[in-house]
């Protein structure tokens, strides 16, 4: 298991400057989620953990060695990308055995490996089939195959259930989870996605524009957003954020309440507002309002609640999950 620490980290592309600086510690065992939104440098990030970009200016160090400068095969590194680039007219096991048979390794142990990747990756049955016959998900699990027989120190993956149906990303949201308490091994994850971030990091790094907005466990990210970018970013639906007068009359530049930590009545509350649209999830349902002075407003409230678009309501958020932002 090898730490990965990046110390003042910067690229350039011509007079670009994409990664404006990035310090982080990312300790032995650790998965780490790269989040925000396209376009602002997570590829790139990985991309130099990686060795395939060069650093414009700073330092890595993975496993308490300086690789700044390594080549990527000297990194302890394997990357598993968005797109799954098998070999067509090779079958799962070769594929998987690829790296290990170019790399001139003897056949048993080739075959060992291989094996051992599939049950821990539920493709024993499929060992001999060519990637045309498999399922979207079944291929992304022969290139995280791929991965696991080289037996890295550190695994990176770049979206790599972004072409996935929904249900089949839940799916193997757990399956990546399992494989990393399984292997125990360092993880780097990019998503733009918050829930894949939410569900599987034991720490997410939020990114903005090239930079680092917030580092912390999911839970402290929801509870307690430094920004509001990251209180935009975490959380679904988003949280309720308003500034400018509104925010002056609640005390802070900008003010932010979680749709889940709003109640609505007919009695009383803070707030008064119109329903515009009502959204029945079934267990929940979302009310988007129109309130007076500060505009649009969603509160979660039960799938079974009374309320119906034209209803005159109020909402009262919960005093003790309410955010304040000076920033
Ligand atoms: N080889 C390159 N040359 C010039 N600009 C690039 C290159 N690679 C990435 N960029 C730019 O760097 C920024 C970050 O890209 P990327 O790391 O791919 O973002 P993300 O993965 O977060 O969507 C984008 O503005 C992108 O256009
Ligand atoms: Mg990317």
């Amino acid at each position: 298991m090898s730490g990965v620490q990046l110390k003042d980290i910067r690229k350039s592309f011509g007079a670009l400057e994409i990664i404006k600086g990035i310090d982080l510690d990312i300790q032995p065992g650790e998965f780490v989620v790269f989040v925000g939104p396209s376009g602002c440098g997570k590829s790139t990030l990985l991309r130099m953990i990686a060795g395939l970009e060069d650093v414009t200016s700073g330092v890595l160090n993975i496993g308490g060695k300086d690789v700044t400068y390594a080549d990527p095969s000297k990194r302890g590194i394997a990357m598993v990308f968005q797109s799954y680039a098998l070999y067509p007219h090779m079958t799962v096991a070769e594929n998987i055995g690829f790296g290990l048979s170019l790399a001139g390794r003897p056949k048993v142990e080739i075959e060992a490996k291989v094996r051992a990747a599939a049950e821990s990756l539920q493709l024993i049955h499929l060992l001999d089939r060519k990637p045309k016959a498999l399922s979207g998900g079944q291929r992304q699990r022969v290139a995280i195959g791929r991965a696991i027989v080289r037996n890295p120190d550190v695994f990176l993956f770049d979206e790599p259930l972004s072409n996935l149906d929904a249900s089949l990303r839940s799916q193997m949201r757990l399956e990546i989870t399992d494989l990393h308490k399984k292997l125990g091994a360092t993880m780097i994850y990019v998503t733009h996605d918050q829930v894949e971030a939410m569900t599987m990091a034991d720490k997410i790094v939020v990114l903005k524009d090239g930079r680092v907005e917030q580092v912390g466990s999911p839970m402290d990210l929801y509870n307690k957003p430094a920004t509001p970018f990251v209180a935009s970013f975490i959380g679904s639906p988003k949280m309720n954020l308003y500034s400018g007068v509104a925010a002056e009359g609640l005390g802070c530049k900008t003010y932010g309440i979680r749709p889940e930590d709003l109640t609505l009545s007919f009695e009383k509350g803070r707030w008064n507002g119109r329903i515009r649209h009502v959204e029945r999830l079934g267990a929940d349902a979302l009310v988007y309002l129109k309130v007076e002075g500060l505009g649009d407003m969603v509160a979660r409230t039960l799938g079974g609640a009374k309320f119906q678009p034209g209803n005159i309501v109020w909402a009262e958020p919960d005093a003790t999950k309410e955010h304040r932002f000076d920033l």
